[in-house]
């Protein structure tokens, strides 16, 4: 039984993640909860339980195992050609079957007060974490090698692929020196944001230009690969580390700004960081 028990929660801790990591998807929220209006703060809190907003974050992510759910796997990414230079609906929309589609079905379920709660429920656990999966720049990539998954890579001395480095590999190396792990790390980068960051972030809104983003991201990353030697490497968590923390930020910001316009009748969409609406 206790084997069997350790068995379990090694599966546990290292199947693949179809998202940032835990810890990414803990921080965008934990960003965007201090960003929400005190109507939309008593929404989340209602239909979420018990379940902290951290936790139902990494929800899609936990339920990837039950084949009830097989119908959100190609929701977590979006996918372009190799010469594609910007997103394109309508070469690459899929039938609906990607982020972006996603993050829109899922925020107008979450609006609509005549759907069933658990509708509801189900439908704010996507949002929350489809809106940040949409702002890891690999989520924005290419389908011949799975958005990097495909690439091994060496990081850090261990057996890594790229995609697994930006999910995960490089908010690690920061957590190594943050005391307070992921909670830490969220108040940090939630402070590091300016007024300016905060109002163009907020100003857009539509998810098809935060795909652009990440995919120029991307882009780069392809141009600008690891180490042949080392692999990822101190020098490599140095350069990119800077956009890794703008991707977490601009992520936990929008989602504030998606949440506060589906639940908040009254949201003017301009809060400040306190939660109080300004006039
Ligand atoms: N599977 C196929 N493409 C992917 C991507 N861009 N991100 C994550 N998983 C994928
Ligand atoms: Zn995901
Ligand atoms: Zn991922």
């Amino acid at each position: 039984m206790r084997l069997l028990f350790h068995l379990v929660a090694l599966l546990l801790v290292t199947t693949p993640c179809l998202g940032w990591g835990g810890d990414g998807h803990r921080i965008i929220g934990t960003i965007a909860s201090s960003d929400l209006t005190p109507a939309t703060a008593a929404a989340v809190r209602e239909l979420l339980g018990d379940q902290t907003l951290a936790d139902a974050c990494c929800w899609a992510d936990e339920i990837r195992s039950d084949h009830r759910y097989d119908w959100i796997k190609p929701l977590h990414y979006i996918n372009l050609p190799r010469e594609a230079t910007a997103v394109d609906m309508q070469r690459d929309g899929a039938n609906g079957q990607q982020v972006v589609a996603g993050i829109e079905r899922f925020r107008a379920v979450l609006s609509d007060t005549s759907r069933p709660r658990e509708e509801r429920l189900e439908a704010l656990r996507l949002v929350l974490h489809l809106v940040g999966d949409l702002h890891q720049p690999l989520h924005v990539s290419y389908a011949v090698d799975l958005g990097g998954n495909r690439l091994s890579v060496t990081s850090f001395g261990k057996r890594s692929n790229l995609h697994r480095v930006w999910d995960t590999d490089l908010i690690q190396r920061r957590l190594k020196d943050t005391t307070g792990g992921w909670a830490t790390m969220s108040a940090d980068l939630r402070q590091a944001i300016t007024p300016e960051q905060r109002a163009a972030w907020r100003a857009g809104r539509d998810p098809v230009r935060w795909a652009d983003e990440s995919f120029a991201i991307t882009r780069r990353l392809y141009a600008e690969p690891p180490d042949a030697q080392e692999g990822v490497n101190e020098a490599y968590w140095v350069k990119w580390m800077p956009t890794v923390a703008e991707r977490l930020q601009a992520a936990g910001v929008r989602l504030a700004a998606v949440l506060n316009a589906a639940l908040d009748p009254e949201a003017g969409q301009v809060v400040k960081p306190s939660g109080a609406k300004v006039p």
